[in-house]
């Protein structure tokens, strides 16, 4: 385990027609070991292209990314990716995809089978090991998919919106998982949402990002993620400073979004 070194990241990519697009200018970042930190942002800021290079996904074009001493050069089992849906295998039990990643690599049947037991244990699926994925709901989709992320034990876990395809209350629920999981397993988690709220209760740090160049435009530490530990979310969705510090984000990301709408023809 180590911590997670952002240095003066910057992404450009070139379109065929010889223009460019400034997806990420300049960010600088230090995760330490065992955070949680959400990344928030309207759409187009370069969160997604952020999380691919994280994960080596994507070869930055100026910068580098650090995970202790070891620079991120491709993909790795020690950085684990968590995509908003449809990343399962369809044609395998949910037991046969929590499993993979320690089957791939080659790890002995009954080590795979506890480990398998064990998380779907943690993540509420107990005794759906056999079942098909399509028989899931979106939530328990994305419980298989947490725990087949957890399977490979990665220092790093990276989330790209996980839960916004899920109905409200469904969402709600997952929020607790995610919030149950990080307090179990000690994993630095990022966590990319659209919203706010979101951003506000599974963030230790909240980074809040601006468009057109990409870049870092506020950062937060709050207190909601580790109160929302043992206390129940609506709870904390309900103190008066979460009310105030969503207020104060929301117009900000307004404010953003004007500039960029402004910048288009106004909306009849
Ligand atoms: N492969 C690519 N080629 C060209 N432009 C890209 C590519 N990926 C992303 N972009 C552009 O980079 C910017 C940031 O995109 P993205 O990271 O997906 O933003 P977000 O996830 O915050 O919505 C956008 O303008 C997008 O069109
Ligand atoms: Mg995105």
């Amino acid at each position: 385990m180590a911590d997670l070194k952002i240095e003066a990241v910057s992404m450009t990519f070139s379109l065929p027609n010889g223009s460019t697009i400034e997806a990420l200018k300049d960010i600088s970042l230090e995760i330490a070991q065992g955070e949680l930190v959400s990344v928030l942002g309207p759409s187009g800021c370069g969160k997604t292209t952020l999380l691919n290079i994280l994960a080596g996904f994507l070869a930055p074009t100026g910068g580098q990314i650090r995970l202790g001493k070891t620079e991120v050069t491709g993909p790795d089992r020690a950085r684990g990716m968590v995509f908003q849906q449809g990343a399962l295998f369809e044609w395998m039990s949910v037991a046969k995809n929590v499993g993979f990643g320690p089957r791939m690599a080659g790890r002995p049947r009954a080590e795979i089978d506890a480990r398998v037991e064990g998380l779907l244990q943690s993540v509420g699926l107990q005794g759906f090991g056999d079942k098909a994925v399509y028989e899931l709901s979106g939530g328990m989709q994305q419980r298989v998919a947490l725990a087949r992320c957890l399977a490979n034990d990665p220092d790093v876990i990276l989330m790209d919106e996980p839960l916004g395809a899920l109905d409200a209350l469904t969402r709600e629920k997952m929020q607790g998982l995610v919030l149950k999981l990080w307090k179990e397993t000690g994993k630095t988690i990022v966590l990319i949402t659209h919203s706010v709220e979101e951003a506000l209760l599974l963030g230790e740090r909240l980074i809040v990002m601006a468009p057109r160049p990409g870049r870092i435009h506020a950062e937060y530490r709050l207190p909601f993620a580790a109160r929302g530990v043992g206390e129940d979310l609506r709870m904390v969705k309900r103190l008066p400073e979460f009310g105030e510090r969503r207020d104060e984000i929301l117009s900000m990301i307004w404010e953003m979004e004007e500039e960029i709408m402004g910048k288009a023809e106004a909306p009849v």
